[in-house]
């Protein structure tokens, strides 16, 4: 490996899994830059969330879209869960007043190890995580059975990888609408938010006949 490409995969980890000071620069980069903003309050708009909605979101990073999502979900709650303490903590900040309220609920854990919830979910959002998780068609299908019959899914990627370009979008959409459908989720469908490089959300339905999906593993 060239010292390159070293520091790439550096780079990269620290946006997988936020730590020390390194985690600190990821951070600030995934709350203050322009476009990972406008990425974020894209793809929460596209669920199209109601007042009373109970929504996850998994990777939630320094807190921007669980801030979105609880200034709609006024009479629900908004449960977030990240891997990285960094972020939780960033994260508690950003929404310490709604947590106050218990409208926000945010749990330090890992998507492989979802924890229990009371009540089936109305909504989730994943933005530019899925790559990070461990089978993430393994995953998907358990989120799914999180979900009540209706609900959705949307899974939101823009690539960052050096010299990513539209098609890298159209290729990130395909494989997560591939790894949605494998997963037992219907209506798939693709929405694009034209930034450099663009952003690919996939936007899916857990049907109302309880499917099982192709890939059901316990
Ligand atoms: C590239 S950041 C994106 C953060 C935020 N969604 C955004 O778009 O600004 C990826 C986030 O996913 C989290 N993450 C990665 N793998 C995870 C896993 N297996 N379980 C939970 N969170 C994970 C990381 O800690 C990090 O906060």
């Amino acid at each position: 490996m060239t010292f390159k490409q070293r520091v790439i995969a550096a780079v990269v980890r620290q946006f997988g899994h936020p730590r020390g000071l390194g985690g600190r620069a990821a951070g600030w980069v995934m709350a203050h830059r322009r476009s990972n903003r406008q990425r974020s309050t894209w793809a929460a708009s596209l669920l199209d969330v109601q007042p009373g909605d109970r929504v996850l979101e998994v990777g939630f990073g320094p807190g921007v879209a669980i801030a979105e999502l609880a200034g709609h979900t006024t009479e629900g709650r908004v449960y977030g869960i990240d891997h990285s303490e960094l972020m939780l903590h960033k994260a508690y900040k950003r929404n310490a007043a709604a947590i106050r309220q218990e409208r926000v609920e945010l749990i330090r854990t890992s998507v492989d190890q979802l924890p229990r919830f009371d009540l089936p979910l109305d909504a989730i959002l994943a933005v530019n995580n899925v790559g990070f998780w461990p089978d993430p068609a393994e995953q998907l299908h358990k989120l799914r059975n999180l979900l009540r019959p209706g609900g959705r899914i949307a899974l939101a990627s823009q690539p960052r990888c050096p010299g990513a370009t539209k098609d890298t979008t159209i290729r990130a959409a395909q494989e997560l609408r591939d790894l949605l459908t494998g997963a037992g989720f219907t209506a798939a469908s693709v929405h694009t938010l034209d930034l450099d490089p663009p952003v690919a959300c996939v936007v899916a339905t857990n049907p109302a006949n309880g499917s099982t999906g192709q890939l059901r593993r316990q």
